[in-house]
């Protein structure tokens, strides 16, 4: 019963949506679906990403030492929702969504209103995830926007 009540509360904290680009060192690039995204310092400015142990995306940021933010709009739940099941690289596109190499060579995709770009300063081991501590080398606001957030949709990651 208490485990279902940490749940309930852990449930409650907000999020905003995300898609995190990463790119293996044989040039495969991917993304997936964040939430569990922080600020965590202002100078320099570096931020947390956590990425559980098991997903191939942790592999590529292993082996990369970089990963890009990508910010989704209000209006973005379908991209969102694409890219929480595995997708694949072809051309210009992960998971049919076009992207360019930014200048970490992570992938920076297109429908995004606003990117980070980061290289990893420092990890935590966080039971079934790795916490990334990435430092902010590179960004770009296309356009003004709301970013989508768990209260706009139903899915949800945590509990
Ligand atoms: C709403 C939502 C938020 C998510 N946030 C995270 C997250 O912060 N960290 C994470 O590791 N996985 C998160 N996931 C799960 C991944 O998006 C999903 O497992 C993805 O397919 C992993 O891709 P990969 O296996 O190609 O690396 C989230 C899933 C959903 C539905």
């Amino acid at each position: 019963m208490e485990d279902q009540t940490r749940s309930e509360i852990l449930k409650t904290i907000p999020y905003g949506f995300y898609i995190t680009g990463v790119i293996g060192g044989d040039g495969e690039a991917n993304g997936f679906t964040t939430c569990w995204v922080s600020q965590v310092s202002f100078e320099p400015q570096q931020i947390i990403v956590a990425a559980r142990k098991d997903h191939h995306s942790h592999d590529l940021i292993e082996d990369s030492g970089v990963f890009s933010v990508n910010f989704l709009d209000s209006e973005q739940e379908d991209l969102a929702r694409r890219f929480t099941e595995p997708v694949q690289h072809e051309g210009e596109t992960v998971g049919g969504a076009e992207f360019v190499a930014g200048e970490t060579g992570a992938p920076i995709f297109d429908e995004a209103f606003a990117h980070l770009e980061c290289r990893v300063a420092g990890k935590m081991e966080a039971g079934d995830h790795t916490v990334y501590l990435g430092e902010v080398v590179a960004s770009n606001l296309k356009r003004p926007a709301d970013i989508l957030t768990d209260l706009d949709t139903p899915m949800e990651y945590g509990g």
